[in-house]
């Protein structure tokens, strides 16, 4: 199975992050490619069975969103119905809280593009309110949670 992982990081922990669900869908046998959002291109999305979504989270503890502003904006562009078939994920990084409620909202708009197959998975703690200061990197045991992710997501 390929999969495409899309992520968006400001200071580098959601590739933390992102980095070991790759190396757990690869350990697995199958084939992860990271993207950063911005450069997303439809057709590669078309050709990859699995994608999986990385953001930081947001103001997740006080909005119902918590997804980054960027990620929100390309997932919004996708045409309706693109995902549909497609075996989808979420995983984020907060500083404090709210990441759980990012990964739930991830996979909102994942169903809003198609997606009927929604794997959520961990949220992390990383960095520091509103990235001032990049803050501790993601620890060995989310790393490792990650990467448990990526490997359940292609079993
Ligand atoms: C605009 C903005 C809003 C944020 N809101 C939250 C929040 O609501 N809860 C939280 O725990 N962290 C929040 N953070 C902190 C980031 O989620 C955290 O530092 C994360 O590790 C950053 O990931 P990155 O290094 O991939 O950019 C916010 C950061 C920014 C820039």
């Amino acid at each position: 199975m390929n999969v495409t992982i899309l992520y968006y990081t400001k200071t580098g922990h959601t590739l933390e992050a992102a980095t070991a669900v790759a190396e757990g869908i690869r350990s697995a046998g199958s084939e992860a490619e990271l993207v950063p959002i911005e450069d997303a291109v439809l057709e590669s999305l078309a050709d990859s069975a699995g994608l999986i979504v990385a953001s930081p989270c947001w103001a997740g503890s006080i909005t119902p969103s918590g997804v980054a502003r960027p990620v929100a904006e390309v997932l919004d562009s996708l045409p309706p119905d693109c995902l549909s078939g497609k075996r989808c994920g979420g995983v984020a990084v907060h500083s404090t809280t709210g990441g759980k409620r990012t990964v739930k909202t991830l996979g909102r708009r994942l169903a809003d593009k198609g997606c009927t197959d929604y794997r959520a998975g961990p949220a992390a703690k990383a960095g520091s309110a509103l990235s001032l200061w990049k803050g501790p990197s993601v620890q060995p045991d989310d790393e490792e949670r990650f990467r448990a992710y990526g490997a359940d997501f292609v079993a």
